[in-house]
C-alpha cells in the first residue's frame, strides 16, 4: 500500500509531527511504502478558483492545474491508497496550510455533478482511505470544541470524494518546553508535564495503530 502522511504544523518536531511520524512507523511496519511531507516547507497557495479542473475537457483529470510547490505533492496523494493529514488546532480550526492543501486536493477531484442517487460524482474511482489528526492545547473535558462542526464538514468532503475518513484527537498537548518562560496563567505546567508523560504516549500508540490499519488492503 502507498501511504502519504502530511504534517500541516509549522513545527517539524512538534506534537503533530510526532503523531504523524508514529503513523509512518505503523504503516511501514505493516509493509506500506510511506511518503512523509512537512507541508510548511513548501511554497503554495489555496485554491485560486481558476476552474481549470471543472472544464468539461478536464473531467477525467483530478489533479489541480495550478503550478506551484503543491502540485507534486497533490500528484503523490492521487497515487496513494491512504492520505493522512495532521494539523494543530488554531483558533478552533485546522491550520491555514492544512486548509489550503485540502481546498486544492478536494476541488480538483470534485465535480458539480450529482448522480441518480443524489450523491456528488467524484473523479476518484478507487476507494482511498483518509484520516485527520488534530492536536490541541485544551483538555478533552473542556469540551470547547465549537470548531468540531467545521472539522466534520471537511471530513465529510474527504469521505465523499476519496473514501472513509478516520479522525484522531490529541488533547492537552504540551506547547512549550519551559512554561515558566512564557506569559501564561491558563495552563498548569505540572499538568502539562503529566499529560505529556501519561496521555501523549497513548496518542502515539493510537497513531501507530492508525498507520497499521491504513496499511491493510
Ligand atoms: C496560532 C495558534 C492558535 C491556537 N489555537 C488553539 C485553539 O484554538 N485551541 C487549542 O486547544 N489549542 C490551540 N493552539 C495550541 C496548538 O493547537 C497545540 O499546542 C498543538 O498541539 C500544537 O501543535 P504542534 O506542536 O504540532 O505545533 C493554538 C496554537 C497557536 C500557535
Amino acid at each position: 500500500m502507498n501511504v502519504v502522511v502530511i504534517n500541516a504544523s509549522p513545527r517539524k518536531r512538534g506534537n503533530t509531527a510526532k503523531l504523524c511520524k508514529s503513523v509512518v512507523d505503523g504503516a511501514k511496519d505493516n509493509g506500506s511504502d510511506v511518503k512523509y511531507i512537512d507541508l510548511y516547507s513548501y511554497d503554495f497557495k489555496g485554491c485560486m478558483s481558476c476552474f481549470a479542473c471543472h472544464l468539461k475537457k478536464n473531467f477525467e483529470n483530478p489533479l489541480c492545474f495550478w503550478r506551484d510547490d503543491l502540485k507534486e505533492i497533490l500528484k503523490t496523494c492521487l497515487n496513494a491508497d491512504s492520505i493522512v493529514l495532521g494539523t494543530p488546532i488554531y483558533y478552533g480550526s485546522i491550520s491555514s496550510y492544512a486548509q489550503a492543501f485540502l481546498e486544492r486536493l478536494l476541488f480538483a477531484a470534485d465535480t458539480y455533478l450529482i448522480d441518480e442517487d443524489g450523491n456528488r460524482v467524484s473523479k476518484i474511482k478507487k476507494e482511498v482511505k483518509t484520516a485527520m489528526i488534530y492536536t490541541m492545547n485544551v483538555p478533552k473535558e473542556m469540551d470547547y470544541f465549537n470548531g468540531e462542526d467545521q472539522l466534520a464538514i471537511m471530513r465529510g468532503y474527504l469521505t465523499a470524494i476519496f473514501g472513509e475518513c478516520e479522525s484522531l484527537y490529541a488533547y492537552d498537548t504540551k506547547q512549550f518546553k519551559q512554561y515558566s518562560a512564557y506569559v501564561n496563567n491558563m495552563f498548569d505546567p505540572d499538568l502539562k508535564e503529566e499529560s505529556e508523560k501519561t496521555q501523549f504516549p497513548k496518542d502515539l500508540k493510537k497513531a501507530y495503530e492508525l498507520g497499521q490499519r491504513l496499511s491493510v488492503e
